[in-house]
């Protein structure tokens, strides 16, 4: 056999081999929590499936593991009616309430019944169709009668079957659950959101919430959910407990967590109420009471349910855990973005098993609304939130003539007079150049990992070359040397929490500078991102980078220019032409530049070649393709993108419903206009259409080479 042409048959058994060991893995490392592969096997693996699904895309089966991410993002999500309307769960508070609920289902049976007691699972509910094995749509609960067809989002999740296992499936089946986000998940996005300039999620439901909603799955992918399942609904299938259901649902790969108990009578439901009280503060996840259900299926159309819930289950709501303490002040914590938070400073207490000492008051509005008196007692409460938070102040312990709190006015790390933007619920220090923390932040978000990935020298290296004065902008990196550093000695938080004295030695400092050289190739997009530009993450970064080309153009830009680019709005826009109006940050970009950092996107920077070549670019309007599309053909025949018309602009790509103004200018400039429709002339030609820009001196002027007119 040729082994570099596998005979398609060969290709396929493979393909189909390698789909089911992978979807066995993931099965048991993400349902089972039992991995059985190392992730080095898996990814060779997987490289080896995509290569062969590259070579044989027809032999690609919907449930291969690559599978999981596919399709471009959706503009919108489709409403689609759910099958069975997805009913809701009456609550109850009380274990009075349970004695009622079990009284009434006695009432109304005589049968012999128990109950199935499960978590409360505290995140989105989900519908997931199952149709001869495979998944076919996910849609979320909406209002109960109908939902948003999230199918692409689900199916990154990878605790979720895309194909069942074992046998006995029926061949339609419904199974509902909750699609949670994982504590340590939640504090990872929420910490690079902080990084980002974006607001953090208050708590874990609402980060679900928010990933299922994601257009691109790609994104969602990357929000690493979970989903837990405990109601199935099939008709082919008639096993009469929902014990065996959850069961069954097992044994087909759903993740059904291994926290359901049978419970004899009200009784022994009790017990399973008042251990996972005590016990869910250890759980990974947040869930915020218990279910039962009655586990005898044949009772339950006896039992009937009402518009909203079944009449044969219930949930029963822990109560969030609360205590009293003294509060014992008000401080302002700095962030890196110059955010001012205000904190309360708590009279220590234990609250769901840890010692509470301080609580986020979240911004000015809160505080406002508190209404804090000095020597006040409040109630800390720990519920969904993982945080602790002030849920009110026991007015009973007042003492009369306490003052109230006020927001800082200054700065409590550099003394700078604190901002309020209109409409924005909280203060910040604008003295980003000069207020310490924002500093130390600016110099951090510079080296971390997602931006220039400098991971040599870490936080506790940067407080220590901070307080030497070697560093205090980000162009500082590029100056450091060895002289410089050998040496250096400072506090460094040592991983058992005692501060231990670091000198800079010879391996750790070429650690640093090997470091610092590497990132001089990190791309326009990374050095961009790494700026720290207020509001500027990585995928506004990215588009900017792709928008402009180079930083010459984007520093020069206009509001109308920067606001033409995909996602940037006002606010983007506006902090972009803050930034670049400093002439400190100008001097730092000019730094950087002179030490060789990337600033212009790879495909400018390259020699190019194609039938646009040294021909610039500008594209306004609509056309049958997306604008960024519409770009890359350029760019990928040799054009550079401008975002505005000007003197050195060749072109205009003139879609529908163009800007006026640049068809103004366009016509006072002399720029030749060009329709989608000559455009894809032009490019099926494949003729070189010359421009005079970039010294493309020896290919004729675009007004000799283009035919003219629109
Ligand atoms: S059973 C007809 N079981 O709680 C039965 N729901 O307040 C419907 N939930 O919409 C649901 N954990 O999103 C059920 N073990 C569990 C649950 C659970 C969380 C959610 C679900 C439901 C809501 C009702």
């Amino acid at each position: 056999m040729d082994l570099f042409s596998p005979e398609p048959a060969w290709a396929k058994a493979r393909i189909a081999e390698l789909t089911e060991k992978l979807n066995a893995a993931n099965h048991a490392y993400y349902v089972l929590d039992n991995p059985q592969m190392s992730d080095y096997e898996f990814d060779m693996l997987l490289a080896e499936l995509a290569g062969l699904e590259r070579e044989f895309p027809d032999y690609v089966q919907a449930h291969s593991p690559t599978q999981r991410v596919g399709g471009a993002p959706v503009r919108n999500f489709v409403t689609v009616l759910h099958e069975r309307p997805m009913l809701s769960l009456g609550n109850t508070y009380t274990k009075m309430d349970l004695l009622e609920f079990d009284a009434r289902i006695r009432r109304m049976t005589e049968e012999p019944y128990t109950y199935v007691c499960e978590l409360k699972y505290d995140g989105v509910s989900i519908s997931l169709i199952y149709e001869d094995g495979e998944l076919v749509r996910a849609v979320t609960r909406g209002d109960g009668r109908q939902g948003d067809d999230v199918t692409a989002n689900i199916r990154t999740i990878s605790s979720i079957p895309l194909k069942l296992r074992g046998t006995g499936i029926p061949s339609r089946l419904e199974i509902r659950g909750e699609v949670i986000m994982p504590h340590k998940v939640f504090h990872a996005l929420n910490a690079k959101r902080e990084e980002e300039g974006e607001p953090p999620f208050a708590n874990p439901r609402n980060a679900a919430s928010g990933s299922l909603k994601l257009l691109d799955p790609r994104q969602t992918a990357a929000r690493k959910l979970d989903c837990f399942l405990y109601f199935l609904l099939a008709d082919e299938y008639d096993g009469d407990t929902h014990i065996h259901s959850l069961e069954k649902a097992a044994e087909w790969g759903f993740k059904t967590g291994a926290y359901y108990r049978e419970c004899a009578g009200i009784d022994e439901v009790m017990a399973f109420i008042d251990e996972w009280d005590k016990k869910r503060f250890d759980l990974p996840f947040d869930i915020d009471g218990v279910v039962l259900k009655v586990n005898q299926k044949h009772l339950w159309p006896v039992l009937g349910e009402t518009v909203k819930s079944p009449r044969w289950a219930i949930a029963f709501k822990f109560k969030a855990q609360q205590v009293r303490t003294r509060l014992s002040g008000i401080g302002f914590q700095v962030g890196r973005t110059g955010a001012v938070t205000p904190v309360a400073h708590l009279e220590p207490v234990v609250l769901a098993g840890t010692v509470v000492k301080r609580a986020s008051l979240y911004n000015a509005d809160n505080l406002e609304k508190m209404d804090f008196r000095q020597g006040d007692t409040v109630l800390v409460e720990k519920g969904g939130e993982i945080i602790p938070k002030i849920v009110g102040i026991d007015l009973t312990r007042r003492e009369p003539g306490g003052a109230p709190y006020r927001f800082a006015e200054t700065c409590p790390e550099c003394g700078a007079t604190l901002v309020r933007k209109e409409g924005e619920a909280g203060y910040y220090c604008p003295n980003e150049d000069r207020c310490p923390p924002q500093i130390k932040g600016r110099l951090e978000h510079f080296i971390s990992r997602r931006a220039m990935d400098i991971n040599t020298i870490g936080e506790s290296k940067i407080d220590v070359l901070y307080e030497r004065g070697l560093l205090k902008t980000i162009a500082d990196f590029y100056d450091l040397n060895y002289e410089a550093l050998y040496g250096v000695e400072g506090g460094e938080q040592a991983v058992t929490g005692n501060r231990r004295v670091v000198s800079l030695r010879d391996r750790s400092v070429r650690n640093i500078l090997s470091g610092i050289e590497a990132s001089k190739r990190k791309p326009f997009e990374t050095v961009l991102f790494a700026l720290g530009i207020r509001f500027v993450g990585e995928v506004t970064a990215k588009a900017l980078a792709r928008h402009f080309g180079d930083i010459d153009t984007l520093m020069q830009a206009t509001k109308e220019e920067l606001l033409q680019t995909e996602d940037v709005g006002e606010i983007i826009a506006q902090s972009v032409l803050d930034y670049f109006a400093k002439p400190e940050h100008q001097a730092i970009i000019a730094r950087l530049k002179a030490a060789g950092l990337q600033f212009a996107t790879a495909r400018t920077n390259e020699s190019r070649a194609g039938i646009f070549a040294g021909t610039v670019w500008a594209v306004s309007g609509v056309f049958s393709r997306s604008r960024d599309e519409m770009k890359e053909l350029i760019e990928a025949n040799g054009g550079k993108i401008t975002s505005g018309v000007s003197r050195n602009t060749d072109f205009l790509l003139a879609g529908d419903n163009m800007g006026p103004e640049k068809r103004k200018k366009a016509l006072a400039l002399g720029v030749e206009m060009v329709e989608e429709s000559r455009f894809f002339e032009w490019l099926e030609a494949g003729e070189p259409v010359g421009g005079a820009a970039d010294g493309a001196a020896d290919t004729p002027s675009a007004a000799d080479a283009a035919p003219s007119g629109v």
